[in-house]
């Protein structure tokens, strides 16, 4: 498929915000994992880059709410991210971090070449400004109800309800999330790329050259072609970044999304001096692991971006998956619901491989998936303990049953042997079509056939009945399950490497090859194993049971959270409160105040007198709904104007956590004008 001498690796770099969970995990890092491990035993030349993101509006608004600097929640979470990667063998040959001075300088150097190429459009346009907090508010500053869903608390770059990209002016009611107030609009100045311009290259690089991208990612980009592509800012009004290396652009720094696939160079760059064969090589080729989130910034920005610099390769293909979602709802790190691959390892010490296994069983390569903790232990108990460790222990038991750990010579194979063999080697192909085809599921799947092949294999010979009437035979089949194990320790070897690295251990040997997958002569007869321990064990119900109360905790926590009530006012002196005339009254009639949505214009009868009020109840009640009813008013507050309607007091009403309004009535009908006290 290719002529290609090497391959580099990118995987997103996360916010460093955050600490990382299964949905990372299973979207990019394992199945980029997978993919690197394999083509090392390949024999390739292969570089796993990654490292974190921290640059952004959610840092800076992140250390705002904390009050503390950026550099403080990027440096706390660039260790938190980092480790969870060790931990859990994502194989990284540099994972580094925006905010390196290597970066700094690359990234600065990037826009500069651009800029001095004249690539860039440099407008002044309208954007909001939060007069209060005395800036520009970019992206996730602005906060307002989405256009295309309605839902409230869409952000100024994207809608996470419907998942739609937003500009901050398409915002229903815009507000800062830095005060709260309203926006007002001021000019600024900002650096834009053109991706219109590219439109046509694009059109032919991934539309007509690269239909054998995945259908999720080519459909993706179709639709943003289709679309039309517009120019994009790279800049922005903020002081945490990479500073706009230009004159006149103090204040501003590059857009995040600009400069973080630079950091997949820079970190290059950080890792070795040849970093140059890796970018611009032609015989290198560059594969971008994402989320889907990520897709039209890999396939359509960051190449535009590398194009119009006119020295970089452009990506080979851009593997994305869909997202994972956990217990049936969206991941959230606000809401906390997430399985955290930190905590995952204090409640689960050595048990890497079972996720890694669970995850890649169920990955969400072409649309998104659930991970609940019944699956996990159904995959643990029934694959990974029931056929893998089962297969493997089996024979190393046997092995050192009757041969005392000395591996027995093959004799002469029978048909069904043979055919065991051409499965194995058939198998291995398999795999590897599979991973070629970036199809890291069914390669999983095809990889766990080999110990399948293995248990099948070993329950049909039945060596343990054997024994008794043919031993000499017994010794073929034995060393046929001890070549089978060795093949599982291979060819699960870039899914499972922990699990591989402990086989080998108790097989006793050092180091297996790709090469020899599919054979039946990669333990020689006389070699002699270590003794041996159960692979994988079976996780209990009682375990799984306290991961799931954990996550309704979880959400009970959500749920209290969001019905909070408000906290109690300050005190009021009994005078203060003696002050206020509250009566019983009736509402005599009712209607909309035109032009509006809220507000209702009452008539009510005090008892003392019958008097207009104007009350914003219009979302919950129908006018004529409300005629007769009994309510609570206070008749001394001053008269106001409202929509040029003198409104002469206030109805009282109880609001519920959802906003709900309820009337405040007397519990039986009672003259009007009683006094409420
Ligand atoms: O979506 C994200 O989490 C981004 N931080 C990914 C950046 S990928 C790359 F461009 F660095
Ligand atoms: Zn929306």
């Amino acid at each position: 498929m290719n002529d290609f001498k090497r391959t580099l690796i990118t995987t997103a770099l996360p916010y460093a915000n955050g600490p990382v969970h299964i949905g990372h995990l299973a979207g990019v890092y394992v199945p980029a994992d997978i993919f690197a491990r394999y083509l090392r035993m390949k024999g390739e030349e292969v570089l796993l880059i990654g490292g974190s993101d921290e640059h952004g509006v959610p840092i800076t608004l992140k250390a705002k709410n904390e009050g503390i600097t950026p550099q403080d929640v990027v440096d706390r979470y660039h260790g938190i991210i980092k480790k969870s990667f060790e931990d859990f063998g994502i194989t990284f040959d540099v994972y580094s971090r925006t905010t390196s001075k290597t970066h700094q300088d690359h990234a600065s150097a990037f826009f500069k070449t651009l800029y001095d190429k004249g690539e860039f459009i440099e407008k002044t346009s309208e954007q909001f400004y939060d007069p209060k907090a005395h800036q520009f508010l970019a992206d996730r500053y602005i906060t307002g109800t989405c256009p295309h869903c309605k839902s409230e608390g869409a952000y100024g770059d994207q809608c996470e309800s419907c998942g739609t990209s937003l500009n901050a002016t398409d915002l229903i009611h815009p507000k800062s999330v830095i005060s709260g107030s309203k926006p007002e609009m001021r000019e600024t100045k900002h650096w834009y790329l053109p991706l219109d311009k590219y439109e046509p290259f694009l059109k032919e690089w991934i539309l007509e050259g690269h239909k054998e991208w995945k259908s999720n990612v080519y459909g993706q980009c179709k639709s943003w072609i289709d679309m039309g592509l517009q120019p994009r800012a790279v800049s922005r009004d903020l002081d945490w970044g990479v500073p706009v290396p230009v004159e006149g652009a103090e204040g501003k720094v590059l857009y995040v999304w600009f400069d973080a696939p630079i950091g997949y160079i820079s970190a290059t760059k950080e890792l070795t001096h040849d970093w140059e064969t890796w970018w611009k090589d032609d015989s290198t080729r560059m594969l971008h692991f994402i989320g889907k989130d990520n897709i039209v910034f890999h396939c359509i920005v960051f190449p535009t971006m590398l194009k119009a610099h006119g020295a970089y390769n452009l990506p080979e293909n851009v593997p994305a998956n869909e997202f994972l979602n956990l217990e049936g709802d969206k991941i959230s790190t606000s809401r906390n619901w997430a399985v955290w691959l930190h905590e995952y390892l204090e409640e689960f010490p050595g048990k890497q491989d079972v996720l890694r296994y669970v995850l890649t069983a169920n990955a969400p390569e072409t649309k998104d998936n659930d991970f609940t903790w019944k699956d996990f232990q159904a995959r643990n108990n029934n694959e990974l303990v029931a056929i893998y460790g089962n297969f493997v222990n089996r024979t190393l038991v046997l092995t050192h049953k009757y041969y005392q750990g000395e591996v027995p010579a093959l004799g002469e194979l029978t048909d069904y042997d043979q055919e065991i063999v051409q499965e194995l080697t058939a198998t291995k192909a398999k795999i590897e079509k599979a991973l070629d085809g970036f199809k890291i599921r069914e390669a999983l799947f095809e990889a766990m056939n080999i110990a399948r092949i293995g248990n099948k294999y070993i329950a049909d010979c039945e060596p343990w009945a054997v024994m008794k009437t043919d031993p000499e035979r017994v010794k073929t089949i034995m060393n046929i399950c001890m070549q089978i194990t060795a093949n599982c320790a291979i060819g699960l070897a870039p899914f499972l490497p922990f699990t591989s690295q402990k086989l080998q251990g108790f097989m006793n040997v050092e180091e297996l090859n790709w090469s020899s997958l599919g054979g039946i002569d990669l333990i020689p007869a006389g070699h002699s194993i270590n003794k041996s321990a159960l692979l994988f064990e079976k996780i209990e119900d009682e375990t799984i049971e306290a991961q799931i109360q954990k996550l309704l905790n979880t959400k009970e926590a959500n749920k209290a959270e969001s019905q909070k009530v408000e906290p109690a006012k300050a005190n009021c002196s009994f005078e203060d409160f003696m002050k206020m005339d509250i009566r019983t009254g009736t509402i005599l009639e009712a209607e909309k105040v035109a032009k509006t949505k809220k507000l209702l214009k009452l008539t009510v009868d005090t008892g003392l007198d019958k008097r207009t009020v104007v009350s914003g109840i219009a979302e919950f009640f129908e006018p004529e709904k409300i005629v007769g009813q009994q309510v609570s008013i206070l008749i001394n507050l001053e008269p106001r104007k409202i929509r040029g309607i003198e409104s002469q007091g206030m109805i009282l009403m109880a609001e519920d956590a959802d906003g709900k309004l309820m009337f405040i009535s007397p519990t039986e009908k009672t003259s009007n004008g009683s006094i409420v006290r």
